[in-house]
């Protein structure tokens, strides 16, 4: 008796556990892909140098101020103040060596204790296979710490599926002008 109820439960017992190893009802809207039918191998990890030239002076800067508090001006780590930059991103520390990109994006002071910026900015590259790829970079950069480590979120083309970390550190800054020139190191997982 037992035994052939057992067996009359049997299929519904495999179509749940079908469903549930399955995650689910199917919908119309999802379906589940290998990483093939996408045509993606194996995960690399790539290494970029690029130096990053924000230039705040002269009457074509980079990296323009668009908003601030009305008590920025009475701060010192000059919290509350937002910047939009288009950024040279260079395989040479000068200004002048070869262009690969522009950083493109935004930067908000966002310290009261020191200078503290939070950057949201993509990595645009404009260089052989790389032209039109983007790598997606958010995170806290303390600028007068000597390493800065930020995420990569994510990015396209030659990019999709991207994580990694950046670490920034300074080449030079002029404390006069503002400008400053940037190291960057990126670390990179992609297909
Ligand atoms: C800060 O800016 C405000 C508004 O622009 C102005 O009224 C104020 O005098 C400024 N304060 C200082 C200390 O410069
Ligand atoms: C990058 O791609 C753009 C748009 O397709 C093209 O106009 C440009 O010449 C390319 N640059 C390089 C360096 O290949």
């Amino acid at each position: 008796m037992a035994s052939s109820l057992f067996k009359s439960v049997l299929p519904f017992i495999i179509f749940f556990f079908i469903l549930a190893i399955a995650g689910g009802k199917p919908h119309g809207f999802s379906r589940v892909l290998s990483p093939a039918a996408l045509g993606l191998k194996k995960e690399k990890l790539s290494h970029f140098r690029v130096y990053w030239h924000d230039v705040v002076s002269g009457s074509n800067p980079s990296a323009v101020q668009v908003a601030a508090a009305p008590t920025t001006n009475t701060s010192a780590t000059l919290f509350g103040t937002v910047f939009v930059i288009d950024d040279a991103l260079t395989e040479g520390p000068e200004l002048s060596s070869k262009l690969v990109g522009r950083a493109q994006g935004f930067y908000t002071l966002s310290s009261q204790s020191e200078v503290g910026l939070l950057m949201a900015m993509n990595f645009a590259f404009m260089e052989g296979k790389y032209n039109g790829s983007t790598i997606t970079i958010l995170g806290r950069n303390a600028v007068f710490t000597k390493v800065r480590e930020m995420p990569v979120i994510g990015g396209s083309g030659l990019f999709r599926f991207a994580r990694g970390y950046v670490q920034a550190r300074t080449h030079t800054f002029n404390p006069k002008t503002g400008d400053a020139t940037v190291e960057y190191n990126i670390y990179v997982l992609h297909y």
